[in-house]
């Protein structure tokens, strides 16, 4: 007999577990029994039979991946699709692949998200559909209908072929669609129908011949692909092929219309947990038929419930029976589980609830859209401006700067330090500055307003210190102090919110320190990838990268992960323009300090705080090591089941790739605080608190 290969198709939307899926895809979810998700189980179940080696995924690109963590499958064993669609191409692609090795090798076409009992008996029934597949036939395992289904297609058997390992083969008379309830019945009562499993058994080469019989679109792709295997053209060639290929079922498109078809009836306690009754069925526990998942459940006078939360929450069930619970980060639904069928109805009904922008533009009321809009035209006329300003000699042959500032101001420091990496650049967010600077220092005073307690009072500490200084604002008492004292002061435009001045503040420090020998590298390059983004990311441009990842932060708490030296200090910037404009929390943190630390909080993270969404922000620009060092983490994070996003910086160099980041982080946080209702302008709590501070001298 040929070798023996299990290809394990993962694909479909899991429309009828939603919210679950929402977070999860359905083979990640723990229904596999004894706690496993079921594409383990899946795997698992198979591996005596063919070994680890012989294990194959077919799964599109975002989900391979996610799956092969959880499976620790080595890359040459996934085969990715680059988008799916339906099993027909997913097997002739799996066939194509692993059949121009081994022509005669023998393919168990396995679901990833199927639940079976008896395992011993799942295995016999596949080596026995092997000997008729070695025999040329195409093979279906038929689980014999425990109740008149309507939810599955019915396989017609005929007379016996063969008898293999305690089973009889029959031939296979004709497949058939869904049942209406009457026909299931008299199915059922005649008993040589079964129900189509989605299990298949056949050699490479007869699927590949029966594809090429039938459907034609599919069988041209494959003969096309064939010359790209194992080469560059690969990805390209697989696009196209999958856009030419029909996207049907291989039900549908093969096993209906083909010749030599047959089928093994099996009664192993098959159940392909279509929606929560199905899981209810195979879980619940006690007296009372309650099942559980992830919730820890206090009953009282409830029965035949499901309760699943992928946190460990508390429910308590009081006087409920047939209920379908299950919570997620952002979505809850309550059904009665004689309805669970209709769950997809309410997974499209959100689905179709696109974000109405038109209207959430409005709660822009004070106009920070358009701020954000100008951003690359504010830098590029700070940077004239800073340019323009002739500051004194006397300020030069500083060997470091010191910048004092606090919140949307105080980031330009950061900002100097990464457009500048040829320089000390320490930025102070305190009442003192450090007793290491002296006269070698040039401080600068970084305020919007000119009137930040803590920049003030830190400025004037650093005066102690060096008379190299300069100030930096829209006018207040920073201003009115460089006066007094005769230190140079650059003035900015009024009106702004701090943070959506940092172009001037930022650039215009950049242009005037030029005048002092310190030039930016790459700041053209910069501003002009920053007028392209702004022309994709304005409102009404659609699709618009921005408002995709604010709608999939919406109702997370974001934890941003930048690199320490280039996009650790825009990872706060986001934080902190998330947090002032779309008003919630946010965190970030920093490689590679992150892996001595955060990781481990990764352990309990999707129990506890299932509701976290992690985003790196990513540049080419990264230490190899540290580039190495995410790549890891994203994949801990695969394995444990928890999300993340990845962005990575436009343009060539450093300051280009951190500033595009950055603004995309703007944008972002605006859309974001419109999905939340709010006007991303005011920041009440911090006016408050400085009026407070002011009450008391
Ligand atoms: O964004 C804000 O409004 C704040 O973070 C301010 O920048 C911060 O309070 C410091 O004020 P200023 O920038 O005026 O010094």
């Amino acid at each position: 007999m040929g070798d023996l290969y299990a290809v394990i198709l993962a694909g479909g939307k899991g429309e009828r577990l939603w919210p679950a899926t929402l977070e999860r895809p359905k083979p990640l979810l723990p229904f596999g029994g004894q706690g496993r998700s079921l594409i383990r189980a899946t795997y698992e179940r198979v591996l005596p039979l063919v070994g680890g080696e012989r294990v194959y995924l077919v799964a599109a690109r975002g989900l391979s991946e996610l799956l092969a963590a959880e499976l620790g499958l080595p890359e040459g064993q996934l085969i990715v699709e680059p988008f799916g669609k339906n099993t027909a191409p997913a097997v002739g692609l799996a066939a194509l692949v692993l059949g121009s090795r081994d022509p005669e090798g023998i393919m168990f076409v396995l679901p990833a998200d199927h639940r079976i009992e008896d395992e011993d008996a799942f295995r016999r029934a596949l080596r026995a559909a092997a000997r008729a597949a070695e025999e040329g036939y195409l093979v279906t395992l038929g689980i014999r209908p425990t109740y008149p289904a309507t939810g599955y297609g019915y396989i017609e058997g005929g007379e016996p072929l063969l008898e293999a390992e305690g089973y009889v083969i029959h031939r296979a008379r004709r497949f058939v669609e869904k049942p209406d309830r009457k026909t299931a019945e008299e199915y059922l009562a005649r008993g040589n129908f079964f129900w189509n499993s989605g299990i298949f058994i056949w050699k490479f080469s007869r699927i590949l011949e029966e594809i090429d019989a039938h459907l034609p679109g599919l069988s041209a792709a494959l003969a096309r692909l064939r010359s790209h295997l194992g080469k560059d053209t690969w990805e390209a060639a697989l696009r196209e092929a999958y856009a030419r290929a029909e996207g049907t079922s291989i039900d549908y498109g093969v096993m209906e219309v083909a010749e030599r078809i047959a089928t093994i009836p099996v009664s192993f306690g098959w159940n392909d947990l279509g929606d929560w009754h199905a899981i209810w069925e195979v879980s619940r526990e006690g007296p009372d038929g309650n099942a559980r998942f992830g919730a820890e459940t206090a009953e009282v006078d409830a029965k035949g419930n499901l309760v699943f939360s992928l946190a460990r929450k508390r429910v308590g069930l009081l006087g409920v029976e047939g209920l379908a619970v299950v919570d997620s980060p952002g979505a809850l639904l309550v059904t009665r589980r004689d309805r669970a069928q209709e769950v997809r109805d309410i997974a499209r009904a959100f689905a179709a609830r696109e974000p109405d922008w038109g209207e959430l533009y409005k709660l822009d009321a004070h106009g920070m859209l358009r701020v954000i809009e100008r951003f690359p035209e504010q830098c590029r006329e700070a940077l004239a401006r800073g340019r323009s300003e002739a500051l004194p000699r006397g300020l030069s042959g500083f060997t470091r700067i010191v910048v004092v500032g606090m919140g949307g101001s105080g980031i330009t420091g950061d900002l100097l330090a990464l457009a500048l990496p040829e320089v000390e650049v320490i930025t102070v967010r305190d009442y003192r500055v450090p007793g290491f600077i002296g006269k070698e220092t040039l401080l600068i005073g970084v305020s919007y307003s000119g009137n930040t307690e803590e920049t003030l009072t830190a400025f004037l500490d650093g005066l102690r210190r060096t008379d190299r200084a300069l100030g930096i604002s829209s006018g207040g008492r920073l201003a009115e102090l460089c006066r007094e004292r005769g230190i140079p002061w650059i003035g900015i435009p009024q009106g702004f919110q701090p943070r959506a001045a940092l172009g001037h503040l930022l650039f215009t420090l950049l242009g005037a320190l030029e005048g002092l020998g310190c030039e930016a590298a790459d700041v053209d390059e910069a501003l002009a990838v920053l007028a392209d983004m702004a022309d994709e990311l304005v409102p009404d441009r659609s699709p618009n990268r921005a408002q995709e990842l604010a709608t999939a932060l919406r109702g997370r708490i974001p934890v941003i992960y930048g690199v320490t030296g280039i996009t650790g200090p825009i990872a706060f910037r986001w934080r902190t323009q998330i947090n002032e404009n779309a008003k919630q929390p946010a965190f970030s943190a920093e490689l590679p300090e992150l892996c001595h630390n955060e990781i481990v909080g990764y352990e309990l993270a999707g129990e506890l705080f299932p509701g976290l969404a992690r985003v790196f922000l990513r540049t080419a620009h990264d230490h190899p090591r540290v580039a190495l060092r995410a790549e890891i983490l994203k994949d801990v994070l695969r394995r444990r089941g928890l999300g993340f996003v990845e962005v990575w910086g436009e343009g060539e160099g450093r300051l280009a790739q951190a500033l595009s980041l950055l603004y995309l982080g703007d944008w972002l946080s605006v859309y974001l605080a419109l999905l939340n209702g709010a006007d991303p302008t005011p920041v009440v709590p911090i006016a408050e608190l400085k009026e407070r501070l002011a009450r008391e001298p």
